[in-house]
């Protein structure tokens, strides 16, 4: 990497220190950004204490006993369900030396046994009396450590704050309405896909909320996005909404917000009912939907987590550090618990447009860090259409380093 470690020491630095000697507003942020483990450090510092993280959605782990890990930034957090079917997370460190005590990804087990000395906890949490312990050792005081969990309609997040998490309700409150249209309750899992790619965070996110690259990176999406509306039938998109009785006030926060959420309700082009390659369904309606309403919601929680809800699927999608140069994207996909593949339901059809997006995104992205991390590279003016990015960037001077540049 041609960089200048000195000079990028010294201006990190003086960012972590709380100013920004070189951002300039409405501009590509500075390479260092990209790079720099003390930022980095910083950065991570405020996701973990501030910011409730999707996790995983509750269909995941359906059954008592059921688990799956969420790591973030080096941490491993058990998600599982105890045997009265009580959802918990914990954090993946044995208290006996902290050894991680679940080593698979996902599975069903009747309790965590470590692998090192086989101190064994329960699904909720609760240590096994160890062998070969001192009398005055008192398992109670040695049990999992919880972490934050909040629930919203089965989408499960963690908070990994030291000590008291941000208000749950103050965070998901606005958003519950445009959830619940939908029925996640009673939804199940179709696919995901975890991808590792060689960028810092702030890239994938910076790439999710600016159009300007569809025509040139997304010739699928591009077509499906680019479809004429329907008005044909004399009722608008606006009108079908309020006819259904979904019509919901947008949610569109700004930089000095605790999270930068987004809720709005789009309408497709003509002819489309579903974010699909052809525009028609690939599942039946979701739980809680009982016309199709030839339209979709887009749903920012905060920078890192995202839903978005079609009639007939929701599309979780999370962007992961975890370090200063690797980002993990992931997409869960869920439908109704009652869709029968080859009946209603036809998995490929419902996934290939995000799967397809995805992974064109992820081939620019690996190639746009590598790029930054030229000695060539110099921040430069954003298009019009890269207007979120700017929001994004005073959002993040305002919340992570406490420097308002708006
Ligand atoms: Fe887990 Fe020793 S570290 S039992
Ligand atoms: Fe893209």
């Amino acid at each position: 990497m041609s960089v200048d470690v000195q000079e990028r020491n010294r201006l990190s630095a003086a960012v972590v220190g709380e100013s920004a000697p070189d951002y300039k507003r409405k501009f590509s942020l500075p390479q260092y950004y990209y790079t720099s483990p003390e930022l980095y450090r910083k950065e991570m510092e405020f996701l973990r204490s501030k910011l409730w993280l999707m996790a995983a959605h509750e269909s995941q782990i359906p059954k008592n006993g059921d688990f799956k890990l969420f790591e973030i930034d080096g941490e491993s957090i058990i998600l599982c369900r105890d045997l009265q079917g009580d959802v918990h997370a914990f954090y993946n460190v044995c208290r006996h030396r902290g050894s991680p005590v679940c080593v698979t990804n996902e599975g069903n087990a009747k309790a965590f046994s470590c692998p090192y000395h086989s101190w064994t906890f329960m699904l909720d949490g609760t240590l096994k009396r160890p062998r070969a312990m001192d009398a005055s050792f008192d398992p109670k005081e040695w049990n999992l450590k919880a972490a934050h969990l909040g629930n919203l309609d089965g989408l499960l997040f963690v908070c990994l704050a030291k000590g008291e998490a941000p208000s749950f309700e103050e965070f998901a409150g606005r958003i519950r309405p445009f959830i619940s249209q939908y029925g996640l309750t009673k939804a199940k899992p179709v696919y995901v896909q975890d991808d590792l790619i060689v960028t810092n965070w702030k890239l994938p996110l910076e790439n999710y909320r600016e159009n300007y690259h569809i025509s040139s990176v997304h010739q699928d999406l591009g077509r499906v996005m680019g479809a004429a509306m329907d008005h044909s039938n004399g009722e608008s998109h606006a009108e079908r909404m309020s006819r259904l009785g979904r019509s919901l006030p947008m949610v569109y926060d700004e930089a000095e917000s605790l999270y930068l959420q987004q809720a709005i309700q789009f309408a497709f082009g003509k002819d489309q009912v579903s974010a699909t390659q052809d525009g028609s369904a690939a599942s039946s309606l979701m739980p809680t939907i009982t016309e199709w309403s030839k339209g979709w919601t887009y749903i920012n929680f905060n920078p890192l987590s995202h839903i978005n809800l079609q009639d007939d699927y929701a599309i979780m999608v999370f962007f992961t550090p975890v370090s200063e140069t690797v980002t993990k994207t992931s997409m869960v996909f869920l439908v109704n618990e009652d869709a029968v593949e080859g009946k209603d339901l036809d998995v490929k059809k419902l996934i290939d447009l995000y799967v397809v997006t995805m992974a064109e995104d992820n081939v620019v992205l690996g190639r746009h860090q590598k790029g930054i991390e030229s000695g060539a590279y110099e921040p430069a003016p954003l298009a019009l259409e890269e207007d979120q990015i700017v929001l994004f960037h005073d959002w993040y001077f305002n919340r992570v380093h406490g420097v308002p540049t708006a």
